[in-house]
């Protein structure tokens, strides 16, 4: 019995050792099957001995009961808030107000962390071991929800080491990281539940829930950010060292935990974290400054409910709310009609914003968006602006409703929307100035033609002064045509027309690029250079021989098909190649397992020339020669051979058909 109460003993320990690894210090050194096998291991041993079971042990986290309702809970001490600032200004006359208040010359130091966007909440911890948890509430009481702070993972039920006061209060940040929230509003829509608006009312939501197994699915963290009342014990003389103590005692603290000596420093610290915001896989809405030395918070104190020692410097915001004036639609290279919100403009993430992608109409659908509506706009980072949210509760009675446009806005042709598809298309190809616009760009584009000097404007120009009305038609552009453009001197135009001779010279890969085919991009455009030896062998590759291809999927394969079998495209392809391009071949290291054999070729061929036929040959080695005779090793017979079939049958010359031939030659 001793060995198995000691061995139990050891398995809580290892199994919150890892936990402090990992939620606290980042820095796991077990893998999480491991975890979990140790988990098991010792839910299996206290299963069997139930008198054995504590409830510090980490199997004891989602143990408890659903509760009928909260129980309130005065805090020992008030929870406070914070006042705000917005710029430099606001923070750099706190700064001063705030040495001066302290009679201070020299500079002051300040602790600085995150300002994390989630729930605050008080832990109380007895004896080194979680007694209690408490939201913020009114921040004289709070509720009681010590059975949800129990399964978050990284709140430890029983502190580290035995260097901690009889009673401790310790404050911070219960929060839903990015990928949390995603996964817990992905299951949402899947349960046809309502959706979170954003991570602090999920963290607040999840928290909130009577029943704790709901709260423990939700990947919850603490974070904290303060000490409360304390009794029976020391603890360290200002903020820094406090949260250093805090983690030694297993308690996360922010990774972002800087020290600034001086207002510089602040203002620094500021900056870089405003850099890395975008990038951290949490919401953060500012910095939270704070006096170090607890002598200092002491004679500073507080007014009504915020202490005069600390600030929160904010972000500029990473949502707005604003109005949607109108919805147009846009045509892009492929055609897809895309609709854009036209917006009253809006100061969000750092910028003025008036316009937001809506991406395609299952979009408008899914956000219940009518023209008229608020709308909530979402920019972080230098990410694309986004509509998140409709407040249909402020509707207009006026409010319209979005349709998709029956005809393509750019050129009138019929716009269609085909059922396996979220997108509409315009069905003018290149007859759309908007589609013919946008796959000039991209014809011209660095990894495809490479074009010097053919800038978005000027192709603009050149497509609205009927100059081009395909790609093609580039090559047949003078020096002349130029010079009927706005600003287009003389040497501006021999210096673009050079630009244009240049790139006739193009590499097989860029060629296939520059064609703009749906779905395939760079990568694919290599591949498929690298397995076909020709343009003429790639429009007349089988949905098969694409197939068999690395990265190319029954859909690019599809598109790829239907971009070959169109009649326009072809002639495209041949109109280029008459207007002088030449497509440079990847030199293939060809195996030469035909060397020491003489083909001849006859009859009319199907899939390649006699010239082609021959090329390939001697590529691998083979000498092809013009005549039979008892020297030659094969004769390749195509359609109506005649004279020289008849003396390879007398010499008993071996004769090969087109399709053996070419399995003669793939055969390496
Ligand atoms: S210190 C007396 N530090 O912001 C100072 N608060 O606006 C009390 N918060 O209720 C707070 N991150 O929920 C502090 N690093 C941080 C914080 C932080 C988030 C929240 C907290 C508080 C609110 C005050």
């Amino acid at each position: 019995m001793q060995d198995i109460r000691e061995h139990i003993a050891s398995l809580r320990d290892d199994l919150n050792q890892h936990n402090y690894r990992y939620y606290v210090l980042d820095n796991p050194i077990i893998p999480d099957a491991e975890y979990d096998r140790l988990f098991q291991e010792l839910k299996q041993l206290e299963d069997a001995h139930p008198e054995l079971r504590s409830p510090e042990s980490p199997t004891e986290r989602v143990g408890a009961q659903p509760l009928s309702a909260f129980q309130q809970i005065k805090h020992k001490l008030p929870m406070l808030s914070l006042d705000n600032v917005f710029d430099e200004q606001e923070f750099s006359q706190f700064y001063t107000r705030t040495q001066e208040r302290l009679g201070l010359a020299e500079p002051l130091e300040f602790a600085a962390e995150p300002k994390l966007d989630g729930v605050a909440v008080s832990l109380f911890y007895e004896k080194g071991k979680l007694a209690y948890g408490a939201t913020r509430g009114d921040g004289v009481t709070g509720e009681d929800i010590t059975h949800n702070v129990r399964t978050i993972s990284s709140i430890p039920l029983a502190l580290l080491g035995a260097d901690y006061p009889a009673q401790l209060e310790v404050r911070g940040e219960v929060y839903m990281p990015a990928a949390a929230f995603e996964k817990t509003n992905a299951a949402a829509e899947k349960a046809g539940e309502r959706l979170f608006v954003n991570p602090r009312n999920a963290a607040s939501g999840s928290l909130r829930q009577l029943d704790p197994s709901v709260t423990a699915k939700r990947g919850l963290r603490f974070c904290a950010y303060s000490i409360g009342f304390f009794d029976g014990g020391q603890v360290p003389s200002n903020h820094f060292n406090v949260m250093a103590w805090l983690q030694s005692l297993g308690i996360p603290i922010s990774p972002e935990l800087r020290l600034c000596k001086n207002l510089d420093d602040c203002l620094a610290y500021y900056a870089s974290l405003a850099n890395k915001r975008p990038t951290l896989p949490y919401e953060i809405d500012g910095i939270v400054f704070k006096v170090n030395a607890f002598s200092d918070q002491k004679e500073l104190g507080f007014v009504s409910r915020a202490p005069r020692w600390a600030v929160a410097y904010k972000f500029p915001a990473q949502e707005a709310v604003t109005t949607l004036k109108n919805v147009e639609f846009q045509v892009g290279r492929t055609g897809a009609v895309t609709p854009v919100a036209r917006l009253e403009p809006v100061f969000v993430g750092g910028v003025t914003v008036s316009n937001a992608t809506l991406h395609n109409m299952d979009e408008i659908e899914r956000l219940d968006l009518r023209i008229g509506d608020r709308v909530v706009i979402h920019r972080a980072g230098d990410v694309i602006p986004k509509v998140v949210r409709t407040i249909v509760e402020q509707r207009p009675v006026d409010a319209r409703r979005v349709v998709l446009p029956q005809s393509c806005p750019e050129c009138g042709s019929p716009v269609e929307k085909l059922e396996e598809e979220s997108v509409a298309r315009c069905t003018g190809n290149l007859m759309c100035a908007a589609q013919l616009k946008e796959a000039m760009k991209h014809f011209v584009s660095r990894k495809a033609f490479d074009i010097d000097g053919m800038g978005d404007k000027l192709v603009e120009q050149l497509i609205a002064k009927d100059l081009l009305s395909d790609v093609a038609d580039i090559f047949t552009l003078r020096e002349g045509d130029l010079r009927l453009l706005e600003r287009m001197g003389e040497k501006s135009a021999q210096k673009l027309v050079a630009a244009i001779a240049r790139a006739r010279e193009i590499e097989f890969s860029r060629f296939i690029y520059a064609l703009g085919i749906r779905e395939v991009g760079e990568t694919t455009s290599r591949t498929l250079a690298e397995a076909f030896e020709s343009m003429d062998a790639l429009m007349k590759a089988s949905q098969d021989e694409l197939l068999g291809l690395k990265d190319v999927g029954p859909v690019v394969a599809k598109h790829i098909g239907h971009f070959f079998m169109a009649d326009n495209n072809r002639r495209l392809v041949q109109r280029l190649l008459d207007h002088g391009v030449r497509i440079q071949y990847p030199v293939i290291e060809t195996s030469q397992h035909l060397s020491g054999l003489t083909f001849v070729i006859t009859g009319t061929l199907a899939d390649y020339t006699r010239d082609e036929m021959k090329a390939v040959l001697i590529a691998r080695g083979a000498k092809v020669s013009g005549s039979i005779s008892k020297n030659t090793d094969y004769l390749v017979a195509g359609e109506s051979a005649g004279s020289k079939l008849k003396k390879a049958e007398e010499l008993g010359v071996r004769i090969l058909t087109e399709h053996e031939a070419v399995q003669l030659i793939h055969d390496a």
